[in-house]
């Protein structure tokens, strides 16, 4: 395969190239650093990098005659400032859009898309169904909405993956490396009153194995667990990692931005690719601990606004 990886730096993005150029296949990255972190690829014979933001029209055309992608892994998304709405709306909607039309123009193969569970609002069941109305309300999950709705109609052999939260190497966004960070650091914790599924890397990866091959089904497909945790679980179990008494900390309301309970159904995806997650919830919490212990934790991000608690 000939793929190109948009935010390749990215937590997601990084895994593919780390998954897919080892066996052969030519990787082209195009990526602004947003989120992405530069010392993660390391350009050489078969993996380009090409530094600047798929916003450019010129630039995204440029690359895509150039490299003549078989496959596009579009994982660039903004997100950082959740009152940055036009930057938001300018790499989610129109960045997808610029790569949406230069991949039709070269006859791609497959087209892998990501969308943030936060599609489908606050949800009228639970677990979620991939064919639950889309009600999103924040800045990143109407943006990333939008995308996909472009991409659904494009005519391109698309493949969106709307994911649980996906915890591997990098992984630099939500409860997870707060609680490790702030536990180790002796810093007071408080716990969102929310559910969430998480997926380890390893099961998300094999999934996408399947989704790239060339007669793979397309569409939108739910991708998680389908197990919900408490955020008061993920405390608890980073907490038992680190070989602490878990300490009483307030459990506060989701912040107006938020949704307090997102567990995804995963079943039309298992049936579709004959896949399911085989990782268990601690395993793969202490997975993604382990690897905080060896390569540590610089920013994390978050798309939601900060809610109204001290944090110190
Ligand atoms: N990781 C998850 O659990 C998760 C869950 C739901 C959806 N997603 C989606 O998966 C994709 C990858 O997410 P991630 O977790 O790797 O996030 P990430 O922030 O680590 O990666 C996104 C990458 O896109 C880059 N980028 C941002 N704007 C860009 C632009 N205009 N041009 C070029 N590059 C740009 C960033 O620098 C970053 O490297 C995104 O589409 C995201 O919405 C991820």
């Amino acid at each position: 395969m000939k793929i190109l990886i948009t935010g390749g730096a990215g937590c997601l993005g990084s895994n593919f190239i780390e998954r897919y150029f080892p066996l052969g296949h030519e990787i082209c990255v195009i990526e602004n650093f947003a989120t992405g972190k530069k010392e993660v690829i390391l350009p050489q014979k078969g993996l380009s990098l090409i530094e600047g933001s798929i916003v450019d029209e010129a630039l995204v055309n440029r690359v895509f005659d150039d490299f003549q992608p078989t496959h596009v892994i579009h994982s660039a998304a903004a997100y950082k400032d959740p009152n940055n709405w036009a930057e938001d709306a300018a790499t989610n909607v129109i960045g997808t859009i610029l790569i949406a039309k230069a991949a039709l123009r070269l006859g791609v193969k497959r087209f892998i898309n990501f969308q943030t569970a936060l599609c489908y609002g606050r949800p009228q069941e639970l677990p979620i169904p991939a064919t639950h109305p889309t009600e999103p309300f924040s800045s990143y999950g109407i943006s990333k909405t939008a995308g996909e709705a472009y991409l659904m109609q494009s005519g391109l052999p698309v493949v969106s993956l709307r994911l649980a939260n996906i915890c591997g190497p990098r992984l630099a966004i939500g409860p997870i490396p707060t609680f490790y960070k702030r536990l180790k650091a002796g810093q007071n914790c408080f716990c969102s009153d929310s559910v969430r599924d998480f997926l380890d890397m390893e099961d998300f990866l094999d999934l996408m194995d399947l989704v790239l091959q060339d007669d793979a089904a397309t569409g939108v497909f739910n991708v998680s667990t389908g197990e919900g945790h408490s955020i008061l679980d993920v405390f608890k179990t980073v907490a038992n990692y680190l070989g602490m008494e878990a300490p009483e900390v307030p459990v506060v309301g989701v912040g107006a931005d938020d949704v307090a309970q997102v567990v995804l159904d995963p079943s039309a995806t298992e049936l579709a690719f004959g896949w399911k997650a085989k990782k268990g919830f601690q395993e793969t919490i202490f997975k993604q601990l382990k690897w905080y212990d060896q390569y540590g934790i610089n920013d994390i991000f978050s798309h939601l606004a900060a809610p109204a608690i001290n944090k110190n």
